[in-house]
């Protein structure tokens, strides 16, 4: 059975967080631009100030990634996966056995590794900050019996943003000491950070890939089937076994339904079919006048075509918008691996579900309702003026 370690945030943004036993200790970090001529607004490692008004977004500094509430259960997705293998994989009797194997973990899109919901810290509920899947990966391995290797990639297109992001990543996974020597951090595209990880890792070992785009256009068919298709083998009991990766993926569903006719192009990279086979059936349907979910019948195409490489289909679960009046995007969890498979099936989504009843639909719900309060508030007070 999985222990449920709810975690823990004890201090201000601006201090130490403690996460399963964990401190993660979160300070603001600052900068020096390349170009020291520019006036500012922020300040420098000397505390002068600097300018970031030329960077978009400029309320998010990079150095955490602002996410809203629902963002809070993909986490909790990727965290009740990796609980398997430090519970149940590496458990005392499998460690007794010498069963327990070395474990690589590649997250292709760390970003910072740390995130931060404006809401909850506004609205006073749940936790505001918490670790993104960089982070979940360090705290997988530091407690697992014979990490392998953590490679982590983090990218941004502005090159600022991305050097902010990535500077912010390695001051955040300092903490795991114990697993110092196995992290590689690198800041690529993802199609060259993806050749990178597949050079460094051994197939025959477990390996766990995390894949965690904005948008389905950051994340082609191509690379997925690049990494789900770099198999191992090795014998276990006279038997030849082939090891395949195990993937992470959050599939993000609104660019579907956004893109369905408009640029179907970025659906066909994405899910790696012709336009010609997936969209004119969707037409007909359509003209049939047949109710159809775009959602849905993408989503299916993309299971069915994980399927193909793996011997399972996807482990598929909804992430629900913080008002839960819809679906924000999927999570996908592919593996090859009976026990994985089915422990994630039977433990780890029971552990997501029971964490979504008891905690995080209260704290969405007080977070919805306050703000649809302030909007009613806003919209009186205009009416005043
Ligand atoms: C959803 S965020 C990742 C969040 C992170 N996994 C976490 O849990 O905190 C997506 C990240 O992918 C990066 N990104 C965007 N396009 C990319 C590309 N073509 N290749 C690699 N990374 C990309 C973004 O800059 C952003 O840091």
């Amino acid at each position: 059975m999985l222990k449920d370690i709810a975690p823990l945030f004890t201090d201000e943004f601006n201090g130490t967080y403690n996460y399963r036993g964990i401190d993660i200790e979160s300070k603001p970090i600052t900068y020096m631009r390349d170009n020291p001529q520019q006036k500012g607004s922020g300040l420098t490692k000397e505390g002068q100030k600097m300018d970031y008004s030329e960077i978009e977004d400029n309320d998010n500094d990079f150095t955490s990634e602002e996410v809203k509430y629902h963002t809070r259960q993909k986490h909790k997705f990727i965290e009740c996966y990796l609980n398997i293998w430090t519970e149940n994989v590496d458990s005392e009797e499998n460690r007794q056995n010498k069963r327990v194997p070395s474990l690589d973990i590649i997250d292709l899109y760390a970003a910072s590794g740390l995130v931060t919901c404006d809401d909850a810290k506004e609205y006073h509920a749940g936790d505001y900050q918490w670790p993104g899947s960089a982070l979940l990966a360090a705290q997988c391995l530091e407690n697992y019996s014979f990490p392998g290797k953590l490679l982590l990639n983090s990218y941004h297109k502005n090159p600022e943003k991305c050097r902010r992001q990535y500077d912010a990543l390695n001051t955040n996974i300092e903490k795991f000491r114990k697993i110092r020597n196995k992290i590689e951090i690198t800041s690529q595209t993802i199609e060259p950070a993806a050749e990178w990880a597949l050079r460094q890792i051994n197939p025959k070992y477990p390996n766990i890939w995390i894949l965690d785009p904005y948008a389905v256009s950051e994340l082609p068919w191509s690379v997925v089937e690049k990494i789900g298709t770099n198999w191992g083998q090795y014998k276990s009991k006279g038997k030849n076994i082939v090891r395949k990766p195990e993937l992470i993926i959050t599939f993000m569903t609104p660019d579907l339904q956004r893109n369905i006719t408009k640029n179907p192009h970025i659906i066909s990279d994405a899910i790696g079919i012709s336009e010609s086979e997936w969209l004119p059936p969707y037409l007909e349907k359509i003209n049939r006048g047949e109710k159809i979910n775009a959602r849905q019948y993408i989503l299916d195409l993309y299971a069915q075509k994980l399927s193909a490489m793996y011997e399972k289909p996807p482990i598929i679960a909804e992430i629900k918008s913080t008002g839960q009046t819809n679906i924000v995007y999927c999570m996908l969890f592919l593996t090859d691996n009976n026990a994985g498979h089915y422990m994630m099936k039977l433990h780890g989504l029971k552990e997501l579900e029971q964490w979504k009843i008891y905690q995080w639909n209260h704290d969405a719900k007080i977070i919805t309702t306050k703000k649809n309060n302030d909007k009613i508030g806003q919209k009186d007070l205009s009416e005043w003026f």
